[in-house]
């Protein structure tokens, strides 16, 4: 890899499941035990909100425990970034702020953040690190209305896709880590990539739906193949 070449990493849930955060698709995955129906749409906000506030409120809760910290993984794409010369990018479908934690910079979150909430009336979002329910009210507006967590729910459009969208097109290396490539737009965006002449790379325990559209493959567990993959290749 030139070392100023302009890479752009896509992470999912692979990332962190060394962390212990459960993954969405693998068995035992958050969706074992909740249809994404029930909790992850505007429609099960809108019939079940306490349900929603609830499975958010856990979710936000664990990530915050101290037993959920980031891995070699994310300390690996940290570490390149603060080296390399060219630019870098990290666009994660994760809600969780472990790339954050281990020291990632330039991050978009498609598909929002758990430790964010957002006014359902402005759109307006802030921080938020406790549990809410219905009664929350925002602090953006006169009267206060309700709050959501700030997290894109199936149907909804994800976030930063613009910018998502020339980042990859500029970009010369593409690396997807830890995705199953289940969910669009995130999991075409390796073709968008091809289309504009990067390398492209799926780094992944198991080989995504996504797996032959990328030109180099490494199959294995996070915490191995991301540092061996960037230790390998960056010529600094
Ligand atoms: N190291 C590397 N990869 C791993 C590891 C690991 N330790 N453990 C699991 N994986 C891989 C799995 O093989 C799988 O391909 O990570 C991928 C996780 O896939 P999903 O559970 O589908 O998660 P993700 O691809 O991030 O889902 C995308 O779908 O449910 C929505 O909004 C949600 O952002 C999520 C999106």
């Amino acid at each position: 890899m030139p070392p100023d070449a302009n890479v752009v990493f896509l992470t999912g849930a692979g990332i962190s499941a060394e962390s212990g955060l459960r993954t969405f698709r693998d068995n035992d995955g958050l969706w074992e035990e909740h249809s994404i129906e029930d909790v992850a749409t505007p429609e099960a906000f809108l019939r079940d909100p306490e349900l929603v506030y609830r499975f958010y409120n856990l979710r936000r809760a664990q990530l915050q425990s101290n037993v959920v910290n980031p891995n070699k993984a994310h300390y690996a794409l940290a570490e390149f970034e603060r080296c390399h010369k060219g630019k870098v990018l990290i666009i994660t479908q994760n809600v969780d702020d472990l790339h954050e934690r281990a020291g990632s910079q330039n991050i978009l979150h498609m598909h929002g953040e758990l430790l964010r909430a957002r006014c359902c009336h402005s759109q307006r979002t802030f921080s938020m690190t406790g549990s809410f329910d219905g009664a929350a009210r925002c602090i953006c507006c006169t009267p206060q209305q309700s709050i959501r967590p700030d997290i894109v729910w199936f149907g909804e459009m994800p976030f930063y896709m613009e910018e998502i969208e020339q980042a990859v097109v500029e970009a010369d290396f593409f690396i997807s880590i830890g995705t199953s490539g289940n969910v669009y737009p995130a999991a075409g965006l390796v073709q968008l990539a091809n289309h504009n002449q990067a390398h492209t790379v799926e780094l992944n325990l198991l080989p995504s739906e996504m797996n032959n559209a990328f030109k180099e493959a490494h199959y294995g567990m996070a915490s191995l193949i991301v540092t061996q993959y960037l230790t390998q290749n960056v010529e600094e």
